[in-house]
């Protein structure tokens, strides 16, 4: 909506939210959530066409033409679909509280991610209403990434405005396709039916993180054979019809997206009697898990088989660089499998102590939350590198194996560090996908 309102100054734009801390923050110049660029951004609009409010907003829904809903989906945890499709609450609850406030017709646009044919539920709600007022639903999905999200928004791939081939629902996609044309390549529109475009959503997801999962699941056959994961993946990426971006073998992926949307799109193919389809889906996500397990076990496997007391530093808490978001984080479910395992954790990341420490919640009175990376290595039999942050590459290394216990281990989950150099200063070094640097003969354990 910033960055909207940035580039429509003919328009103004009013972002609601029922959280009042939230709203304050936005209205500061401390927001609430990490992204480089943003601030910039809302400083540049904010109190001229875009502000930021937690009341009124009767008389917001009643002056608006547009309504951009933007409520949270998550996975369902009751009932029927639990666990896997979204809980669709707060969006039902939104639409009546448009219809409510409502005198006058309206765009109403899905911006939060849905499961397939939800607009239509949507619609129905909307326009079964006695004031004879016209409600067009829209799906117009998003696809920024966070760490990245301006740049996403300033240069989209593409925008998707999906809606229906009537003529109330022409004329509001051409009223959302002149919004984007601001800045927008007009070729870089699309429009599609709104099925299209919300099954659209869930799928970019799900092919995104499905070659995340394919590569993960080459790096534990490279770890193997003695193969180098980051070569295979730049042979393959050579190829123009694979590409090399979404190659990166990790940790896992995380993020509030990936596993909510697979898990939508699994669900939509069990409930349309495909479950050929959705169990292949599901094994993306299985396999992220697997990658998580797999790192923990290699962990122990390398340090004789016991973290139990053992010190360990975890560089990274964020499920990606350049953001303080911790959802579904790979690093938190390492710390998870790590606490299991009775070791001694000190997490360390720049911006995302705050969100681990709620999201691991009961654990997180077993963990160190130390901003220092110093400070947090010291006396740590190992460190995990679970976030790809800058940062972590710029240590003095040497510093810190000499504060260390030996022998001292560093298990990049990124591939971000220099292991040659790692293991020249004395680290055992294990990397995702490759064989691993030791100063010692390690005993097969089959
Ligand atoms: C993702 C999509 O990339 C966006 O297009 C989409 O709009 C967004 O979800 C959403 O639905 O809201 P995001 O989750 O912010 O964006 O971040 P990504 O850059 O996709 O990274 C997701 C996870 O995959 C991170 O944990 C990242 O570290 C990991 N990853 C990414 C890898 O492990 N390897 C890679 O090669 C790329």
């Amino acid at each position: 909506m910033a960055v909207i309102a940035l580039h429509c100054p003919q328009h103004t734009v009013t972002v609601f939210d029922i959280n009042k801390k939230k709203v304050a923050e936005w209205n500061s110049d401390q927001l609430p959530i990490y992204e480089p660029g943003l601030l910039e951004v809302v400083q540049q609009a904010r109190g001229r066409n875009l502000f930021f409010t937690a009341s009124d907003i009767d008389r917001h829904i009643a002056e608006s033409e547009i309504i951009f809903v933007s409520v949270n989906t998550p996975t369902k945890t009751f009932g029927q679909g639990a666990g896997r499709t979204a809980d669709l609450q707060y969006w039902e609850k939104t639409a009546r509280m448009i219809l409510e406030h409502s005198s006058s017709d309206k765009i109403i646009i899905e911006k939060s991610t849905l499961p397939v044919r939800t607009a239509q539920a949507m619609e129905n709600i909307l326009n079964t209403n006695a004031k004879g007022l016209h409600f067009e639903v829209l799906s117009n999905p998003e696809f920024l990434a966070e760490g990245s999200a301006i740049q996403d928004l300033e240069n989209p791939d593409r925008v998707l405005i999906g809606g229906h081939d009537t003529p109330g629902g022409k004329k509001a996609v051409q009223t959302i396709v002149d919004l984007y044309a601001n800045w927008v390549p007009r070729e870089r529109i699309i429009t599609t039916n709104l099925w299209s475009s919300e099954l659209s959503k869930l799928v970019a997801n799900a092919f995104l993180a499905q070659r995340i999962s394919s590569i993960n699941a080459i790096s534990a056959l490279c770890e193997k054979t003695g193969a180098d994961v980051e070569e295979v993946a730049y042979a393959i990426g050579m190829d123009s019809r694979i590409g090399p971006r979404f190659l990166k073998a990790s940790v896992g992926f995380g993020g509030s997206c990936f596993k909510k949307d697979i898990l939508n799109l699994v669900y939509l193919c069990e409930s349309q009697g495909l479950p050929e389809a959705a169990a292949y889906w599901e094994q993306v996500i299985r396999m992220n898990e697997y990658q998580e397990a797999r790192f923990v076990a290699n962990m122990v496997s390398a340090m004789f088989n016991t973290l139990a007391g053992k010190r360990i530093a975890v560089y990274g808490a964020a499920f990606k660089a350049n953001t303080s978001d911790t959802r579904e984080s790979p690093a938190l479910a390492v710390c998870r499998g790590l606490l299991a395992e009775k070791a001694e954790l000190v997490l360390c990341d720049p911006h995302a102590l705050e969100n681990a420490r709620l999201d691991l919640g009961d654990d997180a009175r077993l963990v160190t939350f130390e901003i220092d990376p110093y400070i947090a290595a010291e006396g740590a039999h190992a460190i995990a590198v679970l976030t790809e942050w800058e940062d972590f590459t710029r240590l003095d290394y040497k510093r810190i194996f000499d504060s260390m216990v030996n022998p001292s281990f560093i298990f990049d989950g990124r591939n971000i560090l220099d292991r040659a150099k790692l293991f020249e200063m004395g680290f055992n070094v294990f990397s995702i996908g490759k064989e691993p640097l030791l100063h010692f003969n390690q005993h097969p354990t089959e």
